[in-house]
């Protein structure tokens, strides 16, 4: 009997040849599966990635809250138009912090993964306050009540202890300081700037929300909204390298 005889008795009987199939299927998964068990890490490593401040991560939490991401994603595909508008496209290594990451499709409004440094902090806060009074068009919702609401400092520490637990590296010194750091990435004039900048490198302290009076939920989100997307150096990578 030659080869292709035998080959169709497996044809023509229907358990034999879902038998077969199965070996075959499961010898191509355990080659494209097992590997991935001794890798350390999926991710490649980029260079100036460090775990959000306090006062970022408390903008990043309410921006979460306010569900800002109903309408922004924050991942820029590798398609021509995307890196156009937007810059570089958006690598793994930049959400590897991101507890819950704000990747997606859906924008209603454009997409934010870099949108820090494209505006000033004024123009933040009267967008955030007032859209239509920067953008007419705009149906983005007024946001007025974060610069009167008073900055929660009470459970920042439980936040980066929890963030340790899912595995962004804050250290037992970053927890310690969580309140103060906060407070001096949001008062230039304060002592602890360069204590805060030495935990977390090229962190901007300013008064964000322009009232030194307070400390407000206008000044985290904006302090949020301004490192997005700034921490990696594109100047390194390009671009068109990678689009489709
Ligand atoms: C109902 C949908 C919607 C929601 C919710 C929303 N936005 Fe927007 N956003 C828009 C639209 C549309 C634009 C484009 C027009 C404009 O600039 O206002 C925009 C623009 C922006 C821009 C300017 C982006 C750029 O590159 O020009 C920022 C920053 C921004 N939004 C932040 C936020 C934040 C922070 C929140 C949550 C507090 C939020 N948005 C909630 C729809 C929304």
């Amino acid at each position: 009997m030659s080869i292709l005889e035998k080959h169709g008795a497996i044809e023509r009987n229907l358990s034999l040849l879902f038998v077969f199939s199965l070996i075959v299927v499961l010898i191509g998964g355990l080659i494209e599966i097992v590997p991935l068990f001794y890798l350390k890490n999926t991710i490649e490593k980029v260079e100036g990635m460090r775990p959000y401040t306090p006062l970022e991560l408390a903008g990043r939490n309410i921006y979460v809250r306010e569900g800002c991401y109903t309408c922004h994603s924050q991942m820029i595909r590798p398609f021509r138009d995307e890196v156009e508008r937007y810059g570089h496209y958006s690598l793994a290594a930049e959400s590897m912090y991101d507890h819950p990451f704000q990747w997606g499709s859906k924008r209603t409004g454009p997409d934010l993964a870099r949108v820090g440094g494209r505006y000033s902090d004024d123009w933040h806060v009267d967008h955030l306050k007032n859209p239509q009074s920067v953008v007419p068009e705009s149906i983005m919702p007024s946001y007025s009540f974060l610069a009167a609401t008073k900055l929660n400092t009470s459970d920042i520490k439980d936040h980066l202890k929890a963030n340790r637990l899912v595995g962004v590296p804050y250290s037992d010194d970053m927890i310690d300081n969580a309140v103060a750091d906060m407070q001096a990435q949001a008062d230039p004039d304060s002592d602890d700037v360069d204590a805060m900048q030495s935990r977390y490198a090229n962190a901007a302290s300013r008064y964000f929300d322009g009232n030194k009076a307070e400390l407000t939920e206008m000044d985290a989100l904006v302090a949020y909204m301004q490192m997005l997307g700034t921490l990696v150096d594109f100047s390194l990578y390009n671009a068109e390298d990678n689009l489709r």
